[in-house]
């Protein structure tokens, strides 16, 4: 069985003055059978790892460069997000795709410095609105996944996260046939079937239950209702 896996994605959010919801959520933490991991901007990692440090919360960063180290002002490396405490790594968000111009190939060549600075890459893929309107959804989804995931990936180092866009902090959800049909489509297509599959896009305590409930959904990736502790530890308890 894939791994059940909530994850938070702080996305540009967090000072250390939120650090609190961070213990909160800790204290609210139920014991679910499945990993619970935040994603917090990079300047959040170190002070959440030493937060964090006995308690079974995962840390993760929302991006890395392909390189290790060297001369790339403003960039962090995947060895740097684990050397401050990360074991996940976010890869290829519509909003890096979007306002980077982030390639898949490109996607690729970080999930691979990832794994071999022993991260999981979260390879993210999903759709835009004109994308579904247009019959799409299957073929960009699918395209995204083989271009971006190494060959070598395994569910030791990868997770899919599925997003579509125009789903991301509208609060809007695809319905639960919409979620499947992607899902079951992954599932069939992802390199190892034990990877795990998030659904992620408006997720929130009212409806988390259902979207989990789906045969090939093993979690979320939650951006805005992961801020807050009581929001995020009611959709780790729907898992
Ligand atoms: O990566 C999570 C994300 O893009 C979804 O954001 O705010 O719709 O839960 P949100």
């Amino acid at each position: 069985m894939p791994c059940k896996l909530a994850a938070g994605n702080w996305k540009m959010n967090g000072l250390r003055a939120d650090l609190e919801e961070l213990r909160a959520l800790i204290a609210a933490q139920p014991e679910p059978d499945c990993g619970v991991l935040i994603c917090p901007p990079a300047t959040l990692l170190a002070p959440m790892a030493a937060i964090a440090d006995g308690s079974r919360l995962l840390l993760g960063g929302q991006d890395c460069h392909t390189g290790q180290s060297g001369a790339h002002t403003g960039d962090i490396s995947a060895a740097m997000l684990a050397d401050a405490g990360a074991r996940h790594v976010i890869l290829g968000h519509s909003e890096r795709r979007a306002d980077h111009g982030e390639s898949s190939d490109l996607v690729a060549a970080k999930a691979r410095a990832a794994h071999d600075a022993g991260l999981t890459a979260i390879i993210c893929v999903g759709e835009t609105e004109a994308e579904r309107d247009a019959g799409r959804t299957l073929d960009v989804v699918l395209g995204q996944l083989r271009d971006s995931t190494p060959k070598a990936a395994t569910a030791a180092n990868t997770v899919i996260a599925y997003e579509p866009v125009w789903a991301i902090g509208t609060g809007r959800t695809p319905t639960l046939a919409q979620i499947a049909e992607v899902h079951d489509a992954l599932r069939a297509a992802v390199p190892d079937a034990e990877i795990s599959l998030l659904y992620g896009g408006s997720v929130k305590p009212g409806n988390a239950a259902d979207i989990f409930a789906l045969a090939n959904v093993d979690g979320a990736l939650v951006g805005g209702a992961s801020l807050k502790a009581a929001d995020f530890s009611a959709i780790i308890a729907a898992l």
